[in-house]
């Protein structure tokens, strides 16, 4: 039975715009796929939101709704889609383009509906994404007058759709590494910095600003820094606005998030991990630059310093070797194939190889991640929560926490925080798994 107070949550009504940042594979595969499932051509096959349940009460109460039914989250037939990219094509092209989809079975019998989804100039600099050229693009004197532009478009779409809310999703290219530093730190440096052309403010944070200063929550797909320093947070905080991030976490990450805890769980050691990638899309294009793959290589191989905690555990962690490649590899497309060869040990120090080799299709396990993340975001907003969402964490491979706090990259840690503050929200008990009370007459 309900033990809390449920938090009062504003309803789901009238339209959700989902705005992406960039109308690339991911976006393209996320609204295609939505107008399927709408019509009741195809499943939403790894979303959470529209398939997942969740359990509620002791074990013995067999209570477990469908997470949408249980708590109000917009339904897919109130979505509208907007999207920028500096490539002027439409939603079906990019779709095309990408080659994701089945031409046939996706794409055609949409074809209008796709063809309905023009990108907006975007916000482009080809200095933070050096693999890519761009025509549709903005043109400003400052970077605050482009971050203007942003906000204008924002308010334009939400009064031409007749939304009701809106979220943003960043669906973009990785953009070149870029530390936090002096112009991030506070609100007014930040915008002192897009006065000047401060180089350290990125396009992706332009968007991110944007959003926030029009009220609308911002998830960040990629691993820029984006939003992801106190200037932002303190602007999210103040605006009353959720933001999350960083980086989707799909393929080789999610794996390595769920073998990991294992081999801790089990004391197991571990020397080394090698992981590789080729991929053939344009993601893949940008990647093959050394500044954007540095961005993603942060992000990749940060997850198993904080899972394995080697200073906890010298003997067993402390001298991982832990590499991470991404290659071009223009014929595999959007099917990436991503290698893991894990070097562990055992009882007395016994070596073992564990090889993994995913054949995925990047896209098609990134789209329900949008999906979640736009229904989740704006489920925040409609409860009063704001600021770093650490209970999406679930969903990024480097996920933002407050400061001074660790993120926790465990996918199952991740699931059950996320399941946890569902059920906060409504006023449910938490589940701790603790289970004694099964056993007390025993
Ligand atoms: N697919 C996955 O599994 C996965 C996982 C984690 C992260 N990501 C990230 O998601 C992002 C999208 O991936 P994708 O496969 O769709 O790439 P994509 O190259 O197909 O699409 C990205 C799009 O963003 C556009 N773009 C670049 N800069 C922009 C800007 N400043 N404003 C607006 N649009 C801009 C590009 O023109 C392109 O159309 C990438 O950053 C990728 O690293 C993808």
């Amino acid at each position: 039975m309900a033990d809390q107070t449920a938090r009062r949550i504003a309803p789901a009504k009238g339209k959700l715009g989902v705005l992406c940042v960039g109308l690339g594979a991911v976006a393209t595969t996320f609204i295609a796929g939505v107008e399927n499932v709408r019509r009741g051509a195809a499943k939403p096959i790894g979303s959470l939101t529209q398939m997942g349940t969740i359990r509620l009460g002791k074990r013995t109460e067999s209570r477990a709704p469908l997470i949408r039914e249980f708590v109000p989250l917009a339904e897919l037939k109130d979505l509208v889609f907007g999207a920028w990219d500096p490539v002027p094509d439409d939603a079906y092209t990019a779709a095309r383009h990408a080659g994701v989809l089945d031409r046939h079975e996706h794409l055609e019998p949409i074809a209008e509906f796709l063809k309905g989804i023009k990108p907006m100039p975007a916000v482009f600099d080809q200095y933070y994404v050096k693999r890519l050229e761009g025509k549709n693009v903005k043109t400003g004197k400052t970077k605050r007058e482009l971050a203007e532009a942003l906000r204008k478009d924002i308010r334009d779409f939400k009064a031409k759709h007749g939304c009701d809310r809106l979220v943003m999703v960043w669906c973009a290219s990785t953009e070149i590494f870029i530390s936090p530093g002096p112009a991030h730190w506070t609100l007014e440096a930040f915008e002192k910095a897009m006065d000047a052309g401060d180089p350290t403010v990125a396009p992706s944070m332009l968007y991110a600003y944007a959003a926030l200063q029009e009220g609308v929550p911002f998830a960040n797909g990629a691993p820029n820094l984006t939003c992801d320093f106190p200037a932002m947070e303190a602007l999210a905080k103040s605006k009353g606005v959720p933001i999350g991030g960083k980086d989707f976490k799909t393929g080789q990450t999610m794996v390595k998030t769920v073998l990991a805890p294992m081999f801790k769980a089990r004391m197991l050691g571990v020397a080394g991990w090698y992981s590789t990638n080729i991929l053939g899309n344009r993601d893949g294009e940008v990647l093959d630059d050394p500044e954007s793959f540095k961005t993603k290589e942060e992000s990749k191989l940060g997850v198993l310093e904080y899972i394995l905690q080697p200073k906890l555990y010298p003997e067993l962690y402390g001298e991982i070797y832990h590499k991470v490649r991404i290659n071009y590899y223009p014929p595999r497309g959007d099917n990436k194939e991503g290698w893991d060869n894990i070097d562990i040990f055992g009882w007395l120090g016994y070596p073992m190889q564990i090889k993994v080799d995913f054949l995925c299709r990047d896209s098609i396990l990134a789209a329900p991640l949008v999906l979640d993340l736009a229904l989740f975001f704006d489920l925040a907003q409609r409860a009063g929560l704001s600021g770093i969402q650490e209970w999406l964490s679930f969903y990024f491979k480097s996920p933002q926490v407050a400061p001074g706090l660790y993120p926790e990259h465990d996918l199952f840690i991740q699931q059950t925080k996320l399941k946890n503050t569902l059920r906060y929200l409504m006023g449910e008990e938490q589940i701790t798994h603790l289970g004694i009370e099964y056993y007390q007459d025993a």
